[in-house]
């Protein structure tokens, strides 16, 4: 399976049927690696309701004909009359897919709609667990994530909206998932970090991490 970076938040996972895509900010995002016109889904993962998550979900949406996952309330809030096929579930729920499931999991951030909350995604993709964080700060929940034998975790490390590389290496200490890469930074100027000293840090906690430039892929 294969999980492209395409920018600040935004990942496409690759399962060789499906193409899911999670929190598509990329018109907009100069950093991103796909303009919202050409990029694949088949599912999109919508975080929260900040314009730097929810994105161009809609558009996208309309024009490939992805079915789009967020929770009940930013149905209601976002994508409610569009015409949209939303799936809308809430926190601690786990929606079955023919891939596997995407199960709603707690972050700790606004969510730029009013009545809604934030989460993060634990997607399960034939035996493969992939953990989007979403923006979130550190929150001792994210233990219970080691039980679930984490594949891939991507955490937020820009600092200033969300965790900063001190807490998220945090993060990564406790969920100990097998590799994990650094998003939501550099985007803006408030978040610039050095997302290879973040892997460095991670690494001599004795844990894989990597860097992925947008455009660049991890075979999970
Ligand atoms: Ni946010
Ligand atoms: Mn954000």
């Amino acid at each position: 399976m294969k999980v492209t970076f395409l920018g600040h938040a935004c990942f496409q996972i690759d399962t060789g049927k499906e193409k899911i895509l999670i929190d598509p900010f990329l018109t907009g995002n100069a950093l991103a690696a796909v303009s919202a016109d050409e990029v694949e889904a088949d599912l999109i993962l919508v975080t929260h309701g900040h314009g730097d998550h929810v994105g161009d979900a809609e558009a996208i949406a309309r024009r490939t004909g992805a079915k789009i996952i967020c929770t009940v309330d930013l149905a209601e809030g976002a994508f409610a009359g569009k015409g949209l096929n939303v799936i809308a579930g809430n926190l601690g729920g786990k929606i079955l897919m023919p891939f596997g499931s995407v199960k709603f999991v707690q972050a700790i951030h606004g969510s730029g709609v009013a009545g809604t909350l934030s989460n993060g995604f634990l997607i399960t993709a034939g035996d493969k667990k992939i953990y989007h964080a979403g923006d979130t700060a550190l929150t001792m929940d994210m233990q219970l994530l080691k039980a679930d034998n984490v594949d891939l975790a991507l955490l937020p490390i820009g600092d200033f909206f969300t965790m900063g590389p001190e807490d998220a290496l945090r993060a990564a200490e406790m969920i100990q998932a097998k590799t994990v890469v650094p998003m939501h930074y550099d985007t803006f100027p408030p978040i610039r970090q050095d997302p290879e000293e973040f892997v460095k840090s991670v690494k001599k906690a004795g844990l894989r991490a990597e860097v992925l430039k947008p455009g660049e892929s991890i075979e999970v």
